[in-house]
């Protein structure tokens, strides 16, 4: 690839990976207009993320970490502090940028799922293809594709109500890997889950991360999901720390 194509592969964040770390972010810093006043919440979060690493995210109840992960998913934007993703800046970049990169370089579970109820898993799992101008046969083959890997291949046409939730969130992440992002985020994914369920959801995000050499920053309250990382990192006061 010539230097004009390799810089619109970085352009683009997730097909085109760029030399050095996946995600690098330094001295990021960021408040909340709270009446009339500013709180800081992240005074200097510091964070290297190389591709197909596994990293938990601890700390205490409003420590910060859905905040953190927010802007490292490229939802809301630091006040202060370096970015870069996939090589790219993120810091110069524009809401349409952001969006762009967000959109192909990064899947996202949520705890409370965030399926479209009336929808099917099918349906739910090509949402990211149909934005992203997959054509319908390819759009099918890749959603059932999916949907077999989460162990789902029986439950394409249920809708979320008609599935556990175990089942939902194996939705979500199939949607999450639909594009095959270099990125998956996930904020207390298992925290709606009981402990059974919790382990089966975390050990198929994991391995089909890897299996995608795919990184994944997994915000958890729960031991297990932490011990299940590669790296732990605990905020706390405002600062990320690497636990030994
Ligand atoms: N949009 C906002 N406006 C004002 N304050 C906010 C906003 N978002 C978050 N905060 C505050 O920032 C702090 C950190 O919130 P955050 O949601 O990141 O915590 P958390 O570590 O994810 O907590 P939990 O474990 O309970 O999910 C909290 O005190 C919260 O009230
Ligand atoms: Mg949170």
């Amino acid at each position: 690839m010539g230097a004009v194509g390799t810089r619109r592969a970085r352009r683009a964040g997730g097909d085109g990976p760029a030399p050095g770390p996946l995600l690098r972010i330094s001295g990021l810093t960021k408040g909340f207009p709270v009446d009339g006043e500013r709180i800081q919440v992240l005074t200097d979060c510091s964070l290297e993320i190389d591709r197909g690493e596994v990293v938990a995210i601890i700390g205490q109840s409003g420590s910060g970490k859905s905040t953190l992960l927010n802007m490292v998913g490229l939802l809301d934007t630091a006040d202060g502090g370096e970015h870069f993703f996939n090589g790219v800046d993120v810091t110069r970049l524009g809401e349409a940028g952001r969006a762009r990169l967000r959109n192909t370089g990064i899947g996202f579970v949520f705890q409370s799922f965030h399926l479209l109820e009336r929808r099917t898993a099918m349906a739910n799992v090509s949402v990211p293809l149909v934005l992203n101008g997959v054509p319908l046969v390819r759009r099918r083959a890749l959603a059932r594709e999916l949907l077999h890997s989460v162990g789902l291949g029986h439950r394409l046409s249920s809708k979320p109500h008609q599935l556990s939730g175990g089942e939902q969130q194996r939705v979500a992440l199939a949607r999450a890997l639909s594009l095959n992002p270099p990125l998956i985020l996930a904020d207390e994914p298992t925290g709606a889950l009981d402990a059974a369920t919790s382990s089966a959801v975390l050990d198929q995000l994991i391995s089909q991360a890897r299996r995608r050499n795919a990184a994944v920053v997994i915000v958890t309250h729960d031991p297990l999901v932490a011990d299940a990382a590669d790296r732990r990192i605990t905020i706390r006061e405002g600062r990320t720390f690497e636990e030994g």
